[in-house]
Order: structure tokens, then C-alpha cells, then sequence
């Protein structure tokens, strides 16, 4: 299968992992010899109920016997979606309340993106130096990092970039500007934080200036910081919401969600101001239900915060520098960009899946599903401790 996969797959990195999956349940993946991987990254943040959660896997057979797609997004009233959107709206501060569903994270993006456009009747787009919002046109364009995007110029234009956190650079948004988008807790940069109430000056200056603020809750939210939704930390509610990955509880899902009197923009002048054929499929969207319904109606969301603390107590060592992140949004820092690729690579050799962040490479990824056990966070402790005695530092 690796050849094939390496021949017949369009491949995106020179040094893809390639592990051979044959199954995966709970917190753990197996490959194709049997050998068993704990999986402290749940597929990078979206695998929030682990893997085959039975009330996703039951959602998704339920709804398999009575339609799959039947209509283009927007035509007919499905249940799914319309439980998925409501639900979605029921736990968010007003006037957030009405929902886009899309097919990734990434289409939500750029239909948020759309969404400013055609409510502020402006063009210009902030976003933050070293963001990550997905890769279709839209979403590269506010890119933060040249280096990845360059090749593929020309891109959206009218877009600036401010630094996260820095306070001055909030007065670079003005009457021109139709949104500010940034993740709640930047990922790609290192799992950095707002501080100082950041995000809530940012959603003054926009209230100010007439633009929109669209927090990116993609990696953040859906209960894995300690919150259903990360900007609940910071004291800031955004005027768009763009969620994705753990909603989808292993399926493939995007969405954003503002207030209705900015929804209904995309109805008129022009009518269709955002199609998509599969957006809010009905298998997808039964599958986010039962995750929101188990994530909201259980106490994992609070314990996230518990097995932060876990892993913070059992991961010390001389070669952790620091542990950035919250709840379960964690990234262990390392003195080198060689000591992460030993360190991942270790320990997927060790029976323990981790990652890199894109453009952080001292940053160990952990990730892992809302629904990890405190026995398994502490088994992956000690595989994670037992690679790092290893570890041999090269320079
Ligand atoms: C913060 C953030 N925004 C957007 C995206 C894009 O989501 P998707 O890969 O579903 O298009 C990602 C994916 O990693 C992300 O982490």
C-alpha cells in the first residue's frame, strides 16, 4: 500500500509519515502489522470523540438508511443541518445565530471572507502575520507566512497584515477595512495565546470602524480549550464564527456562523452569494450533531482543563523548554527544529502519534481527542519521557 500510496496519491510533503492504517478506535490507530499507535493528535485537532465514537458512528448509519444527498445547499430543509444550526446557534452569544455549513474549514473561511465583503460593501481584508486559514485562494491570500504562498501568486488582492498581539497595529484597521480575520489562538505560529485582552480591542476597533471581526475557532474551538469556543476565554465575541475539524467528529465539516440580519446579505443582490453542492450533507451534518450533542451534554469540555494539568505534571523534562497552549490545544517546545523531527518521529516508532505545527519547528504537537483517558494521556506521558532520554541532540 505505501508504494501506492507514494505513486498514485498526490503527495504534498517530501517526508510523509506514511504509517498503513487498517483500523482505529478510541485513542488509538493500528496499522496494517497490528501495531497499535496512541494518538496524541487526533488527524490535527479533528478527531475530537476519537476515533469511531459510537454516537457518531451511530448518527451516521441512522441517517445512511433514510437519504444521503439529495439537494444543493440552501434549496430543502434536512434535518441534520437544520438540528446542526440550531444547536450551533443555542450555544453561542447573540446575535450570533445563523449558520453556513460548508464541506472544510477552509470554504468557511473563505466564505466569512465573502460574508465582510458583502455586508461592509468594502474590500480590504486583515489578518495576521504567521496565520493559517486553510489553502483555497481566499484563505491563502491572508496566509501569514510569504514562504508558502509565493509560488502561487497572484492571490486575493487588498489584503494587509498586522502582528498578533500588537496593540499599535489594531489602528491599521480602518473604514476601509471589511473584516479582520484571525484565529482566537494562532496555531501554525506556535500555539500562541492572545494576551492583554487583544481580541477584544481588535472587536472594538472593528465595532468602531464599521468592519467585521471573524474569529477563526477552527483548531480551538468545539470544547478543546476548556471552552465550547475559544474566544470564550478572551472576553471578545466576534461578529463571525468560523468552526470546522472537531466539529465534524471525524467527518468532514466547515462553518460559519454570524447573525441573521448579516446572513441574509448572501441571499439578495446577488441571490446564491455562496453555493456549494455538499455543504451541510446530510450524513456529515447527523455526525456533528452527535458530536456537539456528546460534547456539550458531557463533562469533557471541562476536563480538558484537567488533563492539561496531567500532561503539564508529567511532561517535564531538560529537552521541554515550555509548554504553550491550553486545554487540550498544546504544543511542548523544544530547543531545535532536529530535536521536534526525533522527537515525532521516535515516537511514532514508539507507538505514539504527534506532529509538527506548520511553521513553528521547535513546536511538538499534542492534540489529542476530547475523549482521551486520564490512563492513556499518562501512558503517552511515559512513551513521550522515554523517547526524549533518547534523544540525541545533534547541535
Ligand atoms: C486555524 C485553521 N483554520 C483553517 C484551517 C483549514 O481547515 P481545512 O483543512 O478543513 O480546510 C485549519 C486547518 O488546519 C486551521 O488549523
Amino acid at each position: 500500500m505505501k508504494a501506492d500510496f507514494l505513486k498514485y496519491q498526490a503527495q504534498t510533503t517530501p517526508h510523509p509519515l506514511a504509517m498503513e492504517v487498517s483500523y482505529a478506535k478510541g485513542s488509538y490507530i493500528y496499522d496494517i502489522n497490528c501495531k497499535k499507535y496512541l494518538d496524541f493528535v487526533a488527524g490535527v485537532s479533528a478527531c475530537s470523540l476519537g476515533h469511531q465514537h459510537p454516537k457518531v458512528v451511530n448518527a451516521i448509519k441512522n441517517q445512511l438508511d433514510k437519504y444521503l444527498h439529495v439537494m444543493v445547499y440552501g434549496e430543502y430543509a434536512q434535518k441534520p443541518a437544520v438540528e446542526l444550526s440550531k444547536l450551533l446557534a443555542s450555544h453561542l452569544p447573540a446575535p450570533l445565530d445563523t449558520t453556513y455549513l460548508t464541506n472544510s474549514g477552509t470554504e468557511a473561511i473563505d466564505g466569512a471572507i465573502k460574508l465582510a465583503k458583502r455586508v461592509t460593501g468594502r474590500s480590504e481584508i486583515i489578518a495576521a502575520n504567521k496565520a493559517y486559514h486553510g489553502n483555497t485562494i481566499g484563505a491563502l491570500s491572508i496566509m501569514g507566512f510569504e514562504e508558502r504562498k509565493q509560488a502561487f501568486r497572484p492571490l486575493m488582492p487588498d489584503v494587509r497584515f498586522i502582528e498578533f498581539n500588537h496593540e499599535l497595529d489594531i489602528n491599521q484597521i480602518t473604514t476601509k477595512t471589511a473584516g479582520v480575520v484571525l484565529e482566537t489562538i494562532q496555531g501554525g505560529a506556535g500555539f500562541i495565546e492572545p494576551q492583554d485582552n487583544y481580541l477584544k480591542k481588535v472587536k472594538e476597533r472593528c465595532d468602531n470602524v464599521g468592519a467585521l471581526l471573524i474569529l477563526d475557532e477552527i483548531q480551538p474551538g468545539i470544547g478543546r480549550t476548556g471552552k465550547l469556543f475559544g474566544f470564550e476565554n478572551y472576553n471578545c465575541v466576534p461578529h463571525v464564527v468560523v468552526t470546522g475539524k472537531g466539529l465534524g467528529g471525524g467527518m468532514p465539516i466547515g462553518a460559519f456562523t454570524a447573525s441573521y440580519e448579516h446572513m441574509i446579505t448572501l441571499s439578495d443582490e446577488p441571490k446564491l452569494g455562496h453555493i456549494t453542492t455538499f455543504g451541510g450533507h446530510p450524513v456529515i451534518a447527523a455526525a456533528a450533531l452527535a458530536t456537539l450533542k456528546e460534547i456539550t451534554e458531557s463533562n469533557l469540555i471541562q476536563e480538558t482543563l484537567e488533563k492539561e494539568q496531567l500532561i503539564r505534571k508529567h511532561l517535564k523534562h531538560p529537552l521541554i523548554t515550555e509548554i504553550r497552549g491550553k486545554g487540550l490545544m498544546l504544543a511542548a517546545m523544544t530547543p531545535s527544529a532536529d530535536i521536534t523531527n526525533q522527537i515525532v518521529l521516535q515516537g511514532q516508532e514508539a507507538g505514539l502519534i504527534l506532529f509538527w505545527l506548520l511553521y513553528e519547528p521547535k513546536a511538538v504537537r499534542i492534540t489529542p481527542p476530547l475523549t482521551i483517558s486520564n490512563e492513556e494521556i499518562l501512558e503517552g506521558c511515559d512513551i513521550l519521557m522515554s523517547v526524549l532520554n533518547k534523544i540525541q541532540p545533534t547541535n
